[in-house]
């Protein structure tokens, strides 16, 4: 099953990335400088100094210049701006000069941004792709002229361009979100059958087959087992995929999924959301059209809406992911690229983009719920006490 899944999934983001190529034709978003950006404007902590589990990567050749690319997908999504603006931060602070860009979740600008880029004479680039599967023309561009590549976040596929991957474990936001379902309703004890529907993230976003993965693989027992039922049958990640993370798509989808299936007063126990965008649409179709006992929600990022539904009753958990922790150690990665210093990864088994396995620095990802909210997010500086009003 599970074998037979990953490469449905790995299939199916292969597809998705041919036929939504095109995205939407939102202009190119350069970003305002760092003070006009949205959201977390907080010194980002001093990464941890985890030990180096893996022998670190061969150091490629020392770039010349210190002009650094930063492409982020959009800035419709509340974390991407987070994380550019902090890495902007960061560089600018160590020294370096940075084009940082957004692209309207729209492949085709994200390709021409990152041209401009190589053009431009940046000596690192730093991107997380809009899909996985679209870059490998254009970062031929960056191999020939010499240009380390850095996937942020999401793994950018099928091209020996990219020298290293900075994320958090993805497949470990997956079983975290997987095991707090089995901890709220004790399905070790309980007898259901629960209804459970399912949420997933953007195909051509190679993340999201591991959130997705990660959960049903801490699930499937009890989906065989038949403690877990999903009403609507859509159980393949190709049939529970939101392109673009949309939350307008998740909430029309759950919305479908609720005046075929729940209409007549059937309980629904569990919403299974890979992250908060995609929660947040699924939230709203709960509020209009289900009136029966409220289910368990996941989601993923901490995005501040969804802090805000937590704390409402909305949403049971988040997974934190400090975008400062992930911004430090990908400017901590430029730098050691620059100096031609070895590059330090924690994990050189798990990522195969398709073309072999890249270096790679997991950072943790977090459980937050309404217990630890305040300590995560308000203690360190992530959010003020009213932002989250
Ligand atoms: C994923 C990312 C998640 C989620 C999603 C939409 O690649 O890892 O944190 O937010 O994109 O931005």
């Amino acid at each position: 099953m599970k074998k037979k899944l990953v490469s449905m999934i790995l299939a199916t983001a292969m597809v998705a990335a041919t036929l939504v190529g095109c995205g939407n034709s939102g202009s190119s978003e350069t970003t305002a400088p760092a003070a006009e950006a949205p959201a977390a404007e907080a010194e980002a902590p001093a990464a941890e100094e985890p030990a180096a589990e893996e022998p670190a990567a061969e150091a490629p050749a020392a770039a010349t210049g210190n002009k650094v690319g930063v492409s982020m997908p959009t800035k419709d999504l509340q974390r991407w701006n987070q994380d550019g603006s902090n890495m902007q931060k960061e560089l600018e602070a160590a020294g370096y000069e940075v084009d940082l860009q957004y692209a309207s979740n729209d492949p085709a600008t994200q390709v021409s941004q990152i041209e401009n880029m190589i053009n431009g004479g940046c000596s690192v680039l730093v991107i997380a792709a809009i899909e996985g599967d679209s870059l490998s023309t254009v970062l031929e561009g960056a191999k020939t002229a010499g240009i380390p590549v850095i996937a942020y976040d999401r793994l950018i596929m099928n091209t020996d361009a990219v020298s290293y991957y900075a994320t958090f474990d993805n497949y470990m936001v997956g079983t975290k979100q997987g095991q707090y379902i089995v901890d709220a309703l004790d399905l070790e004890n309980a007898a259901g059958p629960f209804n459970m529907e399912i949420t997933a993230g953007d195909p051509g976003d190679n993340n999201a087959g591991y959130f997705y993965q990660g959960a049903i693989d801490v699930l499937q027992p009890y989906i065989d087992a038949g403690k877990i039922v999903i009403p609507s049958g859509q159980t393949e990640f190709a049939d529970v995929a939101t392109p673009l993370w949309s939350t307008e798509t998740a909430q029309s989808r759950m919305e479908n999924i609720l005046s075929s299936n729940y209409a007549d007063g059937t309980q629904l126990d569990i919403c299974l959301c890979s992250n908060d965008s995609t929660s947040l649409g699924v939230q709203n179709a709960l509020a209009a059209n289900y009136t029966g006992n409220y289910p368990v929600v996941t989601g993923q990022d901490c995005d501040m809406a969804n802090v805000k539904n937590m704390i409402a009753g909305k949403q049971s958990m988040s997974i934190f992911k400090d975008t400062r922790t992930l911004a430090s150690q990908v400017v901590k990665m430029v730098g050691q690229i620059l100096n031609g210093e070895t590059v330090d990864v924690n994990n050189t088994t798990d990522y195969d983009n398709g073309t072999g396995i890249i270096p790679s620095f997991l950072c943790e990802p977090v459980f937050a719920d309404v217990n630890n909210y305040k300590e995560l997010l308000i203690d360190s500086g992530y959010y003020t006490e009213a932002d989250l009003q």
